[in-house]
């Protein structure tokens, strides 16, 4: 595993977008796997911010996001595919049959995981999956449980994981109890991961995921065993690492 560590959180954006922005420039039809939440969204401005300046060009890039709630529509502001549309894709480039997010309005499950499994089969695999890290341990929404569940299927959130997520919606009743997620086989055919993390809420559980034993009840620990993973993080999240 590369550790990269940063200053901060501004620091750990810049380092984790030049990744992605080497990436693109050295492969301009990579597919690149997408993370939501508030870790990446510093990365966004800056891949945006590139893009701006004539450095980077998404013509050719596809990307398949880890995850999208279960019933939300594509406009409602909670949903993924409005967080992609809103926080990157109208920003820059890319088109729009080039970007793919679960379908969370699809009611069978198994079908809507089924087809995103099979978008990332036709696209030839992921180049690059960035990911955060869920207070949890969980990446995507693969929940610490008994087993690694490997391909994209439905999942039942943790109750840690809607009251993290409650924060972005009025009332906790809001948040969807449900999500399609990429599943643990998924992320780990992945041919290169980013792992960005911040703040000290996440010190114990990025000491637990990369420093502890592999898991299913730390669903991101599995990353030990990945050929080609980076962790991007910044001081407060690495002061519990024994390092
Ligand atoms: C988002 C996702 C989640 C988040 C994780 C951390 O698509 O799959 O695993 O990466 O919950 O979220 P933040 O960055 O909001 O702390």
């Amino acid at each position: 595993m590369n550790i990269i560590r940063a200053k901060d959180y501004e620091d750990m954006s810049r380092k984790a977008a030049n990744i992605l922005a080497a990436r693109i420039i050295l492969k301009p039809d990579c597919v690149l796997g997408l993370a939501t939440g508030s870790t990446p969204l510093g990365v966004y401005a800056r891949l945006i911010d590139k893009y701006n300046r004539g450095d980077l060009d998404f013509s050719r890039v596809s990307t398949v996001n880890l995850d999208e709630y279960r019933g939300l529509p594509e406009d409602n502001a909670q949903s993924y595919h409005y967080f992609m549309r809103y926080n990157l894709f109208r920003h820059i480039n890319i088109r729009p049959d080039h970007t793919f997010v679960p379908d969370g309005m699809e009611p069978d499950g198994a079908l809507a995981c089924q087809a995103h499994e099979d978008t990332i089969r036709k696209l030839g695999g992921i180049d690059l999956q960035l990911l955060g890290l869920g207070n949890n341990g969980h990446i995507g929404f693969n929940e610490p449980g008994p087993v690694f569940e490997k391909e994209t299927h439905p999942v039942d959130l943790a109750e840690s994981t809607i009251r993290a997520n409650a924060r972005f919606f009025e009332r906790i009743e809001q948040v969807p109890t449900q999500a399609y997620t990429m599943g643990i086989g998924t992320i780990m055919r992945a041919r290169q991961i980013l792992l960005i993390v911040n703040g000290s809420g996440k010190a114990d559980i990025v000491a637990r995921a990369f420093w502890g034993p592999v898991t299913p009840q730390v669903p991101a620990s599995i990353l030990q065993m990945h050929p080609d993973v980076t962790l991007v993080a910044d001081e407060e999240a690495l002061a519990e690492a024994p390092l």
